[in-house]
């Protein structure tokens, strides 16, 4: 799909069907990830794959936003390694976080696939159940799979045009 036609066609997918992604459709949509820009070329971002059904059930517990999702991405950054802009002390982790989850986003649409951000979930929670994340900052999960269901009615309500972009 062209560029123009994919951020057309992107919506987030909340139901999914119960079969896995294909490791080789998986490597492509975390190489999308791994081609993200980062904030001095830091590469602060490591991704999670959980695709362990253990691991997915339990994220329920701090998150219902799963959806019974056959993949759920976790999206964090390193603070250690993340770049800090000296005039105000902003750290750009997160940026580069959501930056690396959009192409993954991007990604799983070009291949049909179908995923949603996922924002709402309790960290504290998610690092009781993936320890593994006790030393990054969690920014987004990404639930993940063959769609079994389209766009939702708040996918096709945007704001006006005018109402959001000013040329000056
Ligand atoms: C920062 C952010 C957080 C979001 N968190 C959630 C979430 O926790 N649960 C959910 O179902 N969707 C979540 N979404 C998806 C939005 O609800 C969705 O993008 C919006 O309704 C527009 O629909 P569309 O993506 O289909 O165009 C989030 C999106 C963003 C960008």
């Amino acid at each position: 799909m062209d560029f123009k036609a994919l951020v057309r066609a992107r919506y987030s997918c909340r139901k999914f069907e119960d079969r896995p992604i294909e490791q080789d459709k998986l490597d492509i949509i975390i190489d999308a990830g791994l081609a993200a820009p980062s904030a001095i070329n830091s590469q602060p971002v490591h991704l999670w794959v959980i695709q362990d059904e253990k691991y997915r059930e339990e994220l329920k517990k701090c998150c219902k936003f799963t959806f019974n999702a056959p993949c759920i991405m976790v999206v964090g950054y390193d603070p250690e390694i993340s770049w800090v802009r000296d005039y105000d002390d902003k750290d750009e982790g997160e940026a580069d976080s959501v930056i690396f989850a959009t192409c993954l986003l991007m990604q799983i649409a070009d291949l049909g696939l179908g995923g949603t951000y996922v924002g709402d979930f309790d960290p504290a929670a998610l690092k009781r159940i993936l320890p593994m994340t006790k030393d990054y900052e969690v920014i987004c999960m990404i639930p993940c799979g063959y769609p079994a269901g389209g766009p939702s009615i708040k996918h096709s309500d945007r704001k006006r045009r005018e109402d959001r972009v000013t040329f000056v």
